[in-house]
């Protein structure tokens, strides 16, 4: 994506040098601008959320400027997430009309997510489409290039900040959209390098196939033992301050999932190149939270590996060790995100993280449970629950807390070993593959979030039906509210 020049324009409105200007419209309310009173007046601009209309000005220097008149809906009913929402119709429509440069009067307390509305909105993944040079012309024209926030009280802190992060969910996007023969678990840790290498806050330790097999991680190694592709265990260790308590975030980046013996069928299974989301994310948001120097101390330990099959893959009925001692019978390949999470989980735990939150695509059941609104939340923790479910809400990447209990906890005993990898009848699926990966983090309080139904094919209007990068603003807005904790 090219990149948007976000700013703060400190005067008036309609003194900006911008080619677009944005006129919020709220219901019950005058415009205090003559000719835009007159639109409202003849009903060509409409107060209702998202309704827009294009009306011309002159513009200060000479010539004439486009004024999108944006419907707000009311005042009162504003919050971020509708305001994420009609940024993203505006950026559309300014994009349409030609927009190069879009000066935006948004309230300040909505400011930030307007930024996020629309650089999300733009977001695009073209670059394995060829296009001649025609088209490549049109492509540059219709691209905007500067997005400006205007009005009083607008904090330049805040707008900075939201295009910080915005930025950190459309390169998880990026991360997610490739295909796995090029974003394999070598090209992650290359991806973890590069984000190491520009913050002195940070630094990155790569385990590969014999290291994760040394460090015992046994049930790792099981996932990886299928395939060619070298598996990497990610540890980036964040030092930022030591406000609040030592975060982990784990990331299941299983970069291709075919299931591996226990083969996937074929219809969608290219789909399974999402299956390192979780990891992306987790990536994606410790280079934000570096670039934001949130005062906090961070251990993200992320699992890349393919799930292969081949003549040295791991077969159904195999027994292995996890890393924390306990055996595990392997009695469905495809169930590999909870072996890796697993031995991450109990790494992160021994790295001295207090509170921990692990994003995975773990379970199509949390699709049939909870579709594509909400992702699932599980905890042994109510208050550590609390925290990231307020961090998501305020993020709009919404979660929905599902029980665990001593019943389910049965369930993922093993026939011949301690666990199960994949209980028979696959009753409450989520539920269990959280049983499972509750054994691996002691006392620590931790949630798990399966992200397997948002982080693609959310739909929500500023990420369409790709890759959404789900997990990343609630992972920064996690590190910001634990700073005060
Ligand atoms: N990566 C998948 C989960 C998934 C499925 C994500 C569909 C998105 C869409 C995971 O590794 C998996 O295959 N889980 C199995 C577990 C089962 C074998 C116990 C599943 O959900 O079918
Ligand atoms: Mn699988
Ligand atoms: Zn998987």
């Amino acid at each position: 994506m090219s990149t948007i020049n976000v700013s703060v324009h400190g005067g008036a409105p309609n003194e900006t040098s911008a080619d677009t200007r944005v006129v919020p419209l709220f219901d019950g309310e005058q415009p205090s601008d003559e000719a835009i009173a007159a639109v409202v007046e003849s009903g060509e601009a409409k107060p209702g959320r998202g309704k827009l209309a294009l009306v011309h000005e002159e513009a200060a220097g000479g010539g004439t400027r486009r004024v999108i008149v944006a419907g707000m809906g009311k005042r009162d009913e504003l919050d971020p997430e509708k305001a994420r929402v009609i940024a993203c119709a505006v950026a559309v429509r300014a994009q349409e009309v030609g927009a190069e440069n879009l000066s935006w009067h948004a309230p300040p307390e909505v400011a930030a997510a307007v930024v996020e509305g629309t650089l999300l909105r733009l977001y695009e993944f073209e670059r394995f489409k060829s296009r001649d040079d025609s088209e490549d012309e049109d492509a540059s024209d219709d691209s905007l290039g500067g997005l400006e926030l205007t009005g009083e009280g607008v904090s330049e802190e805040l707008v900075n900040q939201a295009a910080v992060v915005a930025y950190a969910v459309n390169r998880a996007r990026d991360l997610q959209n490739l295909p796995s023969n090029v974003a394999n678990p070598e090209f992650l840790a290359a991806r973890a390098h590069e984000i190491a290498d520009d913050f002195d806050t940070l630094e990155l330790e790569v385990f590969g196939r014999e290291a994760i097999a040394e460090l015992g991680m046994g049930a790792f190694a099981a996932v990886a033992q299928g395939t060619d592709a070298e598996p990497q265990l990610l540890v980036l260790r964040y030092h930022g301050g030591d406000q609040g308590p030592h975060l982990g975030f784990v990331g299941k980046a299983v970069t291709f999932d075919t299931g591996g013996i226990s083969l996937k069928p074929g219809a969608k299974m290219a789909e399974m190149k999402f299956d390192m989301s979780g990891g992306s994310a987790v990536l994606e948001a410790v280079a934000a939270i570096a670039e934001l120097s949130l005062p906090i101390t961070l251990t993200a330990v992320i699992g890349a590996t393919e799930n292969m099959p081949s003549g040295h893959s791991v077969k159904p009925g195999d027994i292995v060790t996890s890393r924390q001692g306990k055996t595990i019978e392997i009695n469905n390949t495809d169930a590999e995100g909870r072996l890796v999470l697993a031995d991450c989980l109990d790494f992160a735990v021994d790295q001295g993280a207090e509170r921990i939150v692990n994003l995975a695509t773990l379970t199509g059941a949390i699709l049939v449970a909870l579709g594509s609104t909400h992702c699932g939340l599980f905890s042994n923790d109510d208050t550590w629950a609390g925290q990231v479910e307020a961090a998501c809400t305020t993020t709009g990447e919404l979660g929905w807390r599902l029980p665990l209990h001593e019943e389910t906890a049965k369930l993922v005993k093993g026939q011949y070993a301690d666990l199960d990898n994949a209980p028979e009848g696959r009753k409450a699926g989520s539920i269990t593959a959280a049983e499972f990966l509750k054994h691996f983090v002691g006392d620590v309080p931790w949630v798990h979030m399966d992200i397997a139904g948002t982080a693609w094919g959310l739909n929500r209007p500023y990420v369409g039906s790709g890759a959404s990068g789900f997990g990343v603003r609630s992972l920064i807005e996690l590190a910001r509210s634990s700073a005060g904790a």
